[in-house]
């Protein structure tokens, strides 16, 4: 499988030129990106990093990448991230490693929003978790919320994101309207942000077995 993550990173880092800001995502599969954008920038490539984490903040810096803050550019020209699942319409359920907040901000930010992935995570309908981040004040009483949308909220235990807030996996029999459910749990008072991407992913490049495969988004935000 991490010769497939490989695969997938090696291919989007083809996209990443001379002069960019780039997003680096977080995981295991972005980390191949970050590794080889570190490789590209020691062979006299200058670009920008913004990290999607402390994790990715820390490879990056390892990897010789000069870094930002988000707040210093107005627009991010590419970002390459990894994701949990990803549907036939290239939304995404996002949040496996925590991050998704930051992800999802850099996403919104970046002119072309790659995503990287193993085979193993396209699927049909989705059924990893929701990750749902919520602040700590309260977190039962916001998980009793979610369950009302018929999710069943698990704290992810031991774990506090960099925002410095809980994480609930949201496990579900099926989601249906992904639009209108992203909007109902962002209104829920306590919840910061849930894992659902719809419509952000301009291409998902997907490390298989027999190859790369790489799908794009026709007309989303940056066609
Ligand atoms: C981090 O919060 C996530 O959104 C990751 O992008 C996602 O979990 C994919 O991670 P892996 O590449 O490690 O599977």
């Amino acid at each position: 499988m991490e010769e497939l993550k490989k695969l997938a990173a090696m291919e989007a880092v083809k996209r990443v030129k001379d002069g960019m800001v780039v997003g680096l995502g977080t995981g295991s599969t972005a980390k191949y990106a970050i590794i080889e954008i570190g490789k590209m920038v020691r062979e006299g490539m200058e670009i920008v990093g913004i990290a999607t984490s402390l994790e990715s903040e820390r490879i990056a810096k390892e990897a010789g990448i000069k870094l930002a803050d988000i707040n210093d550019y107005d627009a991010i020209d590419i970002t390459i991230d990894g994701a949990d699942e990803v549907d036939a319409h290239l939304n995404l359920i996002k949040g496996g490693g925590g991050a998704l907040l930051r992800e999802k901000m850099v996403a919104s930010c970046t002119r072309k929003e790659v995503i990287i992935v193993d085979e193993r995570k396209m699927v049909t309908r989705f059924s990893f978790p929701l990750p749902v981040e919520v602040v700590k004040f309260g977190w039962k009483r916001t998980a009793d919320k979610l369950a009302s949308l018929n999710f069943n909220p698990q704290l992810r235990h031991g774990f506090v994101t960099d925002n410095g807030n809980y994480i609930l996996d949201c496990h579900y029999e099926a989601m249906e309207d992904y639009r209108k459910l992203h909007d109902e749990i962002n209104s829920i008072v306590g919840v910061v942000e849930n894992g659902l991407f719809i419509d952000m992913a301009d291409e998902v490049i997907v490390g298989t077995n027999d190859g790369v495969k790489k799908i794009k988004a026709e007309g989303r935000k940056n066609e």
